[in-house]
């Protein structure tokens, strides 16, 4: 089970673990970023070709992978790109209310906080468990609720929210859903033009492997063009060839689709040439086995944690389970320990919401998850044992409170 280490690193005896934090470049992707060097330091080669043609592979890349048409692809630099194009394109009315979760991350909420002053109610739900249900959420929706933003993979539970569920409901409302997919996309299958939701967003440096700096969003046309554009750049409308005519006769293009929400400098090189080289690579090694093989490896940490001494904290089994895990000794006053005890042998796992997160990608090994566990078996020999877990949330209280 040896995955795809080898097209990424060197890892130089370190074990990464936090593809929820940053996913590794892999090799192909570092070699585009240096052609891209390269066509800087002789700008002859930043051709009009190479600025059109950067975009339009990533527009490409990413429109395969959920499904979409490339014309309805955003070009980002970040999740919360899109999330604020759709915060502040909305077509608001006073009282309107849009629905978030609180805890959730906080590129979901803040976008939506700002729109108080123009009147919209913004509700943080706060669920019973670790992410709302689909009957949390019918408790909530009222005549006045317009939009619901959610993360589909919790990057701070690892628990998966019931996207078919929730986008039913949402669809049989009237209530437009916005995912935030960032801690899933490149780690499971998505064909938005069957899934019931009306806009994706993602950063593109995670599970996607990109630099960091990348995003994208995506809109079902029919939303898209409900809302009000903030802006025209002048590389959707033209080419840096259109210049050279004596004179330019400007109209806004009907045409140009998504690509007038565009985050400006979408012939961004450094990072987009490379971005579009990680695109094509996991494109080439196949979501079905990526997928199959970060499966494995969350089955095998699962498997061997030592639940005397260590809580699991994220799903065990079933579809509310993600590639994010989330763990902690039992005693909590040895969190900080068992970080370093990880830290310092090279084993790279985050310190999030009071737990420890591992997050296993294509470029992990077994080994890694079995280095993982054999340092957390030798910490935890170190902290005496207790039989007092710490409280467990429940997941089947049914509604959520206003907060
Ligand atoms: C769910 C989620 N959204 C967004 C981000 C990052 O946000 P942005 O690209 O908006 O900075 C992260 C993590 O960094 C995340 O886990």
């Amino acid at each position: 089970m040896r995955g795809w280490v080898d097209d990424f690193g060197p890892f130089e005896g370190r074990v990464w673990l936090n593809t929820a934090h940053q996913g590794a470049l892999p090799r192909v992707a570092a070699a585009a970023a240096e052609e891209a060097v390269a066509w800087k330091r002789q700008p002859w080669h930043l051709t009009t070709e190479r600025f059109s043609g950067v975009p339009q592979r990533l527009r490409v890349g990413l429109a395969r992978l959920i499904g979409a048409r490339p014309e309805d692809i955003i070009l980002a630099n970040s999740a919360s790109y899109g999330l604020h194009l759709i915060a502040n394109g909305y077509r608001w009315q006073r009282g309107d209310e849009a629905l978030t979760m609180r805890g959730d991350f906080p590129s979901d909420i803040l976008p939506f906080l700002g729109l108080a002053e123009r009147g919209v109610v913004v509700t943080q739900l706060r669920p019973a468990g670790r992410v709302l249900t689909a009957a949390e959420i019918e408790a909530a929706i009222s005549p006045s609720t317009r939009l619901l933003c959610l993360t589909w993979v919790h990057s701070l539970s690892g628990f998966t929210i019931d996207l078919e569920a929730i986008g039913r409901l949402c669809r049989a409302r009237g209530v437009i859903f916005v995912v935030n997919a960032s801690q899933a996309i490149g780690a499971r299958a998505l064909a938005v033009d069957d899934a019931p939701i009306d806009a994706l967003v993602s950063v593109g440096f995670k599970w996607l492997c990109g630099p960091y700096g990348t995003g994208f969003c995506w809109m079902r046309a029919s939303f898209r063009d409900s809302l009000i554009c903030p802006h025209t750049y002048w590389l959707s409308m033209l080419t840096s060839d259109d210049l050279a005519r004596d004179e330019l006769d400007l109209t806004l293009r009907e045409d140009a689709g998504a690509r007038r929400w565009d985050v400006f400098g979408t012939a961004n090189f450094f990072n987009f040439h490379a971005w579009g080289a990680c695109l094509d690579y996991l494109d080439g090694a196949g979501l079905g086995p990526i997928v199959a093989h970060d499966t494995a490896l969350v089955d095998r940490f699962v498997a061997g944690l030592d639940r005397e001494c260590y809580e699991l904290l994220s799903p065990e089994a079933g579809p509310a389970r993600s590639t994010l895990i989330f763990f902690a000794p039992r005693d909590r006053r040895y969190l900080d320990a068992c970080h370093q005890a990880l830290q310092a042998a090279g084993v790279h796992v985050a310190k999030r919401a009071g737990a420890l997160r591992l997050s296993p990608h294509l470029y992990n090994t077994a080994d890694d998850i079995d280095r993982a566990l054999e340092l957390l078996a030798q910490a935890s020999s170190k902290t005496p044992s207790t039989s007092t877990a710490a409280p467990k949330g429940s997941d089947a209280a049914p509604t959520a409170k206003r907060a």
